[in-house]
């Protein structure tokens, strides 16, 4: 008879069956799967024959996870990841080479423009950032060496409202992808594939998980780009936690009910805080006021507008630091997406990397604020938020 060891460890490694089938996914807290011969074990990790052979290259919580975002957003295929920034990683090195050239929007997220700028630099893959709310500017910027229209359905962190369809047709005209990071929207308010877009990307540390407790990242598209990109993230090591993945499963439950509520929510903070004393200026797509507000009520679902908006404070840094010192409600936190409101400053956070022209050029001052609206009751953040406002 084996000795203890042996058999603890062989006794507490078997799976049970389930014939009926639990409600939620179970987490494979797994990083490996028992295969029958070496055969088989060299054609699962080339993708030959389904199933599961190494977490990184597979894992089937995460596979639970990349069927339900391939459905919800209208795709063939989808690729889980660790985070926002490894799917956006495995995207552009999915597409671009050394030599080749990506077109980003001025007003991006900073994480993107520090990949152009660090990684994407040291590879010999160009970046050229500007207003891509600007058709023209689009025309005149996609060079012989552009693969890629990098695009973010609303934009972090000053709103801007991407024209997905037009410039689609637009960069396909040229021989150019379309890339679409749907963040700030998520599949509940956008499905930019069906507008032309060729991969979107999703940091589902957000909206789709939605209660700031995981890390993670998807993209969507064609099964053959899907299969490009997982060739990226199975070398580079960028593969999502079953863990997470679970997580993420969860929020998607409820992401409609969260959108909705997100939105209603902002809508009213954003006409609060509008003229409210202290506050210049307020940017979120639901407010008429917005430059792409019916670009808005047309590209995103049930006329929501989601929980983000950007804040324009009368005095500056001062003014905004002084701000985040104030709210009670909120939480000064970097992240987004959250079941709590969050409020953070991009200068000094999210958009460290840009000095102040740029962060002009990008649409914020000094002292904007981003407000992340949560799910509290309207009436408390409208007095936390104009309350910390107030110029006196
Ligand atoms: C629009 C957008 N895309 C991507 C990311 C990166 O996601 P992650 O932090 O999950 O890597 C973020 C993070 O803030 C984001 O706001």
């Amino acid at each position: 008879m084996p000795g203890f060891s042996t058999r603890a460890i062989r006794a507490a490694s078997r799976v049970p069956d389930a014939p009926q089938p639990p409600v939620n996914v179970p987490i494979y807290a797994t990083s490996t799967f028992e295969v029958a011969d070496a055969e088989e074990l060299a054609e699962l990790l080339e993708f030959a024959r389904p199933g599961h052979s190494y977490t990184r290259y597979s894992n089937p919580t995460n596979e639970a996870l990349e069927r339900a975002l391939a459905e919800l957003e209208g795709a063939e295929a989808a690729l889980v990841t660790a985070s926002g920034m490894a799917a956006i990683h495995a995207a552009i090195l999915s597409l671009l080479r050394a030599g080749d050239e990506i077109v980003i929007p001025r007003a991006v997220y900073g994480g993107t423009l520090a990949l152009a700028r660090t990684v994407l630099e040291r590879s010999g893959i160009g970046h050229r950032a500007i207003d891509t709310t600007d058709g023209e500017a689009v025309a005149a910027a996609l060079g012989p060496r552009t693969k890629v229209l990098w695009l973010e359905t609303i934009s972090n962190p000053t709103t801007a409202v991407a024209d997905v369809a037009t410039l689609a047709e637009l960069a396909h005209s040229r021989g150019v992808l379309v890339v679409v990071d749907n963040t700030f929207a998520s599949p509940a308010l956008a499905n930019p594939l069906a507008s032309g877009a060729d991969i979107v990307v999703h940091s589902t540390t957000k909206y789709v998980g939605g209660h700031s407790d995981l890390m993670g990242g998807a993209l969507v598209g064609s099964a053959e780009r899907v299969a490009a990109a997982r060739g990226i993230l199975v070398n580079a090591g960028g593969n999502a936690s079953p863990w997470d993945s679970f997580l993420s499963l969860r929020g998607l439950k409820t992401l409609a009910l969260r959108m909705e509520r997100h939105s209603t929510n902002a809508l009213a903070v954003a006409t609060a805080l509008q003229g409210a004393p202290g506050v210049a200026a307020v940017r979120y797509p639901g407010l008429p006021s917005h430059p792409q507000h019916e670009l808005a009520c047309r590209i995103l679902r049930g006329g929501m507008a989601g929980g983000m908006m950007a804040l324009e404070l009368q005095g500056g840094r001062e003014h905004g630091e002084r701000f985040l010192g104030r709210v009670g409600v909120a939480v000064h936190a970097t992240s987004l997406g959250s079941v709590e409101t969050l409020v953070s400053h991009p200068a000094s956070s999210s958009h460290r990397q840009l000095d102040d022209v740029e962060l002009a050029a990008a649409g914020m001052g000094p002292g904007t604020i981003r407000v992340s609206i949560g799910l509290e009751d309207v009436e408390d953040l409208i007095a936390d938020l104009v309350g910390a406002a107030s110029p006196d």
